[in-house]
């Protein structure tokens, strides 16, 4: 049995993530889809929010979970008995970043492998910032999100409650 960890900052989950996520689910036998608590970036959704969102995303897909997790994702993986972690790759400039964090986990961890699925084309412009620049500004990110993240966004505008 492989499992794979694929981990983000997720906030919020796109179409991107999610394409990344369902691709890794037929190559591996079980995909946790991990939110990163450390990662030194300004958070607009909560991780509890952001687990949320994740959850009902993937609730359809018996492969794939979502979880959270504080500190290293090397020891994360280690802990989940996952070999593989998952990075989506979408152009050239994404290149030298994951370059460098494959190079770290495997320097930390040797036994736990670093594989990339490139982003379908469609996908390849998204980010999770970029949608949520647009969408306060007014603009619409309709099939870049799930309905349950639009509704998220929404929400959060208009400061209403995301959590049930
Ligand atoms: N589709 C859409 N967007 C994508 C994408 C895809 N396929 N792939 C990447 N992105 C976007 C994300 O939305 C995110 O956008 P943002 O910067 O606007 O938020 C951006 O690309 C970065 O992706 P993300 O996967 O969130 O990576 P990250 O650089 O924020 O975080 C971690 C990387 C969480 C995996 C890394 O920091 C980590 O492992 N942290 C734990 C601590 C640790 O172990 N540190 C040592 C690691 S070397």
């Amino acid at each position: 049995m492989t499992v794979a960890v694929y981990a983000g900052t997720f906030d919020p989950i796109t179409y991107g993530h999610i394409d990344i996520a369902v691709r890794a689910a037929k190559l591996f036998d079980r995909v946790i889809v991990a939110v990163a608590e450390e990662t030194y970036k300004e958070n607009y959704f909560s991780i509890a929010e952001r687990l949320y969102l994740m959850k009902q995303c993937f609730a359809a897909y018996d492969k794939i979970e979502a979880s959270a997790f504080p500190g290293l994702l090397v020891a994360y993986a280690r802990e989940q008995g996952a070999s593989v972690i998952i990075r989506g790759m979408r152009a050239v400039s994404d290149f030298e970043m994951e370059f460098q964090m494959a190079a770290m986990n495997r320097k930390l961890d040797e036994q736990i492998e670093t594989i990339f699925l490139p982003a379908q084309n469609q996908n390849t412009f998204i980010s999770s910032s970029i949608i949520k620049k647009t969408f306060i500004a007014g603009g619409s990110v309709q099939g870049l999100v799930p309905p349950v993240v639009e509704d998220a966004l929404m929400k959060r505008k208009q400061g209403k409650s995301i959590l049930p």
